[in-house]
């Protein structure tokens, strides 16, 4: 600390001793840290929750002042005396209890007993009031997630901060005055019918029971479940990798709170906070399965979940183990590895990712490794390897606290991403200029927007080329920093010369001024970052989108300083660690080409086996060689490519086709109907290990439940298979995996196991045992060749499949706040189908009028490859002319129409772009 800094402390004295508190601390704040317990209710000492000094539970005395301060709020003065053990500030804060109190049901009878409210009266000595009780107001269960008894309320407004403040949703307010008074959501509406996004981080403030989690309530409203531990963990949903606090009761999660992670501070969404009981589904596998000798496979076989017995039988694990690797090796040793291939799981951790390339490639003999990497951000990678030299992140999502500009493009990080989204939100709030580009428009984020370009779907290049083309045409470009730090910038200026906004203003639908004013934005602010997602991935150009962007970072020196930079913003909870790990086919851990001669070399040795020499095939490579007769057999680990490869008929035929096919996963999944051998797998619940989130975070996610039945933990089950194809394998756990990783991946260096148990995250790379790990990137270049970031200039290159008369609209498909991905977890999370129970395709209302269809009733979605049906919703985020299908539901699967065709360096489906048709299915009632 600078001596300056320790100059402003304040020297002040409480109840007679000598105490300093730091600048900005307040009394409460410096009474805590030195070991005193002031009560409070309407403040609550958590990241982000500014003090309101609205209850006055915290009352102190200070000398030589006529009134008592809330010290909450107040800050020391040098040399003031603050007492906070006086008889008149003890008594002072018991009336406020007492008043409190009268309007409270009886702690015996109350909704939480143990709620921090009843816990401080009980302190403060008060348990029943002399007042009179007023009126109040009644139960609201409208919510499936969230009790709302607002007979307990205090006022204390902590919910209202939460939900305006810290999570930027804007939902709760407090209304009426006098009697009347009392907290509300969106204009008095039921909380279920609500704008809630059922965060839940009211629930987390609340200090007295009026908002909880309805499970823990029985139908009184009363407290029944009280946890027998809490596990520190992270949420096994999205890349934002928050940490959770787990509370376990008889081996059920019965409750999450977030935990104070670097890239959450305490926060969650409805998935991360909601969506556990999927855990202990009764469809949960439990045992091992082997196909029934009499049940031949049929691409479009459907399997009851929770009936497998028509399929499957159970096995033993040494049968079963006997017979999944005995067919992947009996094909290995018949027509060599390449007709073998295996796809991991960006679910699972850093340590279950990195043993399972180790087996396709040592065991197996080949390079057919992938996972869904492949279908979200697999072209951005590309480009950023190729541009910048690395593929993750160059700043945290954090960054955006220090940003003058954010630009968000072809992501919706508040259904994605949200605890991200409410970083991005309070930036805005805070003066930075918000600027989203995407065809569907924002739900809340865009309020905060200071430009919203909905631009036409596949125009991006258009639009981009646009901006840097205002860009070099106006001389906003960085001189010295391309000159210092680029190469490509001459040829970038010669390609976009032709891109004027006026012309590019036709093909993109954005008027030319509007693209003038955000070019100028972007690069003349101090600070600007870009964060970006499968809206610009999903395309046969994703690759070519996300050179744009990084040519507009490398133009205007936008990187490598706080608050710059470019952030694709990765889906699954550990796609960045599995990517890292090496399950990828061209890659071996840290990114390291297989096809270079010094890298296998460095792997033979290391691993102690022959390696093929050859990149192995991406996911759609690997279904197109399956069909060709070229692959024979699979081993999946927790990935469901039935329903998340595009051209779903023509995947599920492929699946249908395989000789041999492993799935290990928690559910019978829509891929493990075609399985010979069924694993019953781990969730995340149930495992350690690491996890390596979208900031280069890697942190660790701890067992808070035991394996039900059978199941066993993923790495264990791995390296079975890996013994039984010939490999000595013998790890005793994660850690150890761990370590092996570390020895070989230099993104590790100075991360070991025993510092993730003891920090819970580092950021990597990191630079010494005891630093914190580089949040911000390329300071001083780029680990290219030559230390430039190469600026790669691109052309327009349209979507593969255009509308026509017989399929005249657009097709988009993505995820909804509520279900993440396939669905396989999310819609069996009891409430986060009650939330979102069955398949819907939005529609703008204006093209729902055109088509005389109506909202809530059925419809039938055709492309060239195939039809579903499902419910219409009005959403006019869509643009007319455009369909917008999430992928989670396998009834109506999104993927069976989207089409396969391949960005050529990425790899990548185009799922952002196909033509479709929607007409009326006849007879059928509104449902919505
Ligand atoms: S509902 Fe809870 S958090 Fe909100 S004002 Fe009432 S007591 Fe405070
Ligand atoms: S933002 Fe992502 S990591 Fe955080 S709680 Fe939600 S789904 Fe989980
Ligand atoms: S806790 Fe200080 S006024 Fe409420």
């Amino acid at each position: 600390m600078s001596v300056i800094e320790k100059t402003e402390t304040v020297p002040f004295t409480l109840d007679g001793y000598e105490v300093e508190a730091q600048p900005g601390e307040t009394i409460w704040q410096v009474a805590k840290r030195s070991g005193w317990e002031i009560p409070h209710l309407c403040y609550a000492p958590e990241p982000g929750y500014r003090a309101d000094g609205n209850c006055r539970a915290c009352m102190v005395e200070i000398d030589g002042e006529r009134t008592l301060a809330a010290s909450c709020i107040r800050t020391p003065k040098p040399g003031m005396s603050v007492i906070t053990n006086s008889h008149r500030a003890e008594s002072a804060r018991r009336m406020v209890f007492e008043l409190l109190v009268a309007d409270q049901p009886a702690r015996e009878t109350s909704h939480d007993p143990e709620s921090s409210f009843w816990t401080w009266a009980g302190k403060v000595g008060v348990t029943d009031s002399r007042f009179p009780r007023r009126g109040a107001p009644a139960m609201d269960v409208s919510h499936p997630a969230i009790a709302v008894n607002l007979d307990a309320c205090i006022h204390c407004n902590l919910c209202v901060r939460a939900c305006r403040e810290v999570q930027v949703n804007d939902v709760i307010g407090m209304a009426y005055r006098g009697n009347g008074a009392k907290i509300v959501f969106d204009f008095d509406t039921p909380m279920g019918d609500s704008t809630c996004v059922a965060c839940g981080e009211c629930v987390q403030a609340c200090p007295t029971g009026a908002l909880m989690e309805a499970t823990l309530l029985d139908s009184a409203g009363q407290r029944s479940v009280y946890a027998d531990k809490v596990v520190d963990s992270l949420c096994p949903y999205c890349g934002v990798g928050c940490q959770t606090k787990v509370h376990v009761k008889d081996d059920r999660i019965v409750q999450v709170d977030g935990r104070s992670g670097p890239a959450n501070e305490n926060r969650l969404c409805v998935k991360g906070r909601f969506g556990f009981d999927y855990v202990r589904h009764p469809q949960r596998l439990t045992v091992p399965m082997i196909r029934r000798e009499d049940v031949p496979k049929v691409w479009d076989d459907e399997v009851d979940p929770a009936n497998p017995w028509t399929h499957f039988r159970e096995a033993t694990w040494e049968e079963a183990l006997e017979v999944a690797a005995g067919g992947l090796a009996a094909i290995r040793d018949r027509d060599g590895g390449s007709a073998l291939a295996g796809f991991g799981s960006a679910k699972g951790s850093n340590e279950e990712a990195y043993l399972f390339q180790k087996l396709i490639r040592t065991g197996f003999g080949t390079n057919n490794v992938d996972h869904c990497t492949r279908l979200c951000h697999a072209s951005s990678v590309a480009a950023l390897i190729e541009g910048i030299g690395s593929g993750g992140v160059t700043a945290p999502f954090t960054a955006a606290n220090e940003s003058d500009c954010i630009v968000v493009i072809g992501a919706k990080p508040e259904q994605n991403h949200p605890v991200a989204a409410t970083y991005l939100k309070q930036a805005a709030k805070r003066g930075a200029k918000l600027v989203i580009m995407d065809p569907r428009r924002h739900d809340t984020l865009a309020r905060y927007a200071a430009h919203n370009l909905q631009f036409k779907p596949g125009s991006d290049v258009a639009l981009l080329n646009a901006l840097l083309n205002v860009i070099v045409s106006e001389g906003l470009t960085d001189r010295q920093y391309v000159q210092a730090h680029t190469e490509g910038y001459e040829e970038l200026v010669q390609r976009v010369a032709s891109f004027t906004p006026e012309k590019m203003a036709e093909v993109c639908g954005i008027d030319a001024e509007t693209i003038r004013e955000v070019a100028r934005l972007y690069a003349t602010s101090q600070r600007s970052i870009i964060f970006w997602g499968m809206g610009i991935s999903q395309h046969v150009h994703g690759t070519d989108n996300t050179r744009c962007l990084i040519a507009l970072a490398l133009t205007t020196g936008q990187i490598g300083r706080p608050g710059t930079g470019l952030h694709p913003l990765r889906g699954q909870n550990n796609v960045q660690g599995a990517s890292d790990a090496g399950l990828i086919p061209m890659v071996y851990p840290d990114y390291q080409s297989v096809e270079d001669p010094e890298v296998q070399a460095k792997y033979r040795a290391f691993w102690g086996q022959e390696l093929d020499p050859k990149a192995g095939l991406t996911v759609v490579e690997i279904m197109q060689e399956i069909e060709a007769g070229k692959i024979t057999g699979m081993y999946i680990l927790g990935e469901n490519p039935a329903m998340s490869d595009p051209d779903q008929i023509h995947a599920r035929k492929a699946l249908a086709k395989l000789k041999h096919l492993v799935v290990q996963d928690l559910f019978l999944t829509e891929t493990a109907y075609q399985a010979d051998v069924v694993l019953p797998a781990s969730a995340h619940a149930e495992k350690l290990g690491s996890y390596t989130n979208t900031n280069r975070q890697v942190q660790i996610g701890r067992p808070a439940l035991d394996l039900p039945g059978q199941a066993r933990q993923d790495w264990w089950i791995v390296q079975e298979i890996a013994r039984r194809v010939g490999l000595d394998w013998d790890y005793e756990g994660p850690a150890e995996v761990f370590d092996e990783m570390a020895a070989v991946m230099p993104s590790l260096a100075n991360i070991t196991w025993e510092r993730l148990q003891r920090e819970d995250s580092v950021t990597y790379p990191c630079e010494a045992p005891e630093a914190p790990g580089t949040e911000i990137l390329f300071a001083e270049g780029f680990p290219t060749a030559d230390g430039r970031g190469r600026i790669v200039p691109v052309d327009l290159v349209p979507p593969d499949e255009l509308p026509d008369a017989d399929f005249p609209m657009v097709l988009t498909t993505g995820r909804m706040l509520e279900h993440w991905h396939t669905g396989a977890m999310t819609r069996r999370a009891s409430v986060l189908d009650d939330l979102e129970p069955a398949p819907v395709v939005s529609l703008h209302p204006l093209e729902i009028r055109r088509l005389t269809l109506e909202a809530g009733r059925a419809v039938r979605v055709t492309t060239r490859r195939g039809t579903i049906e499902l419910t219409v919703r009005a959403d006019a985020g869509v643009p007319p002319g455009m369909v917008f299908i999430p992928f989670a539901f396998n009834e109506a699967a999104a993927n069976v129409l989207t089409n396969p065709q391949l960005d050529p360096y990425g790899k990548i489906p185009e799922f952002k772009f196909c033509a479709a048709r929607v007409e009326p299915v006849e007879g059928q009632a509104a449902a919505e």
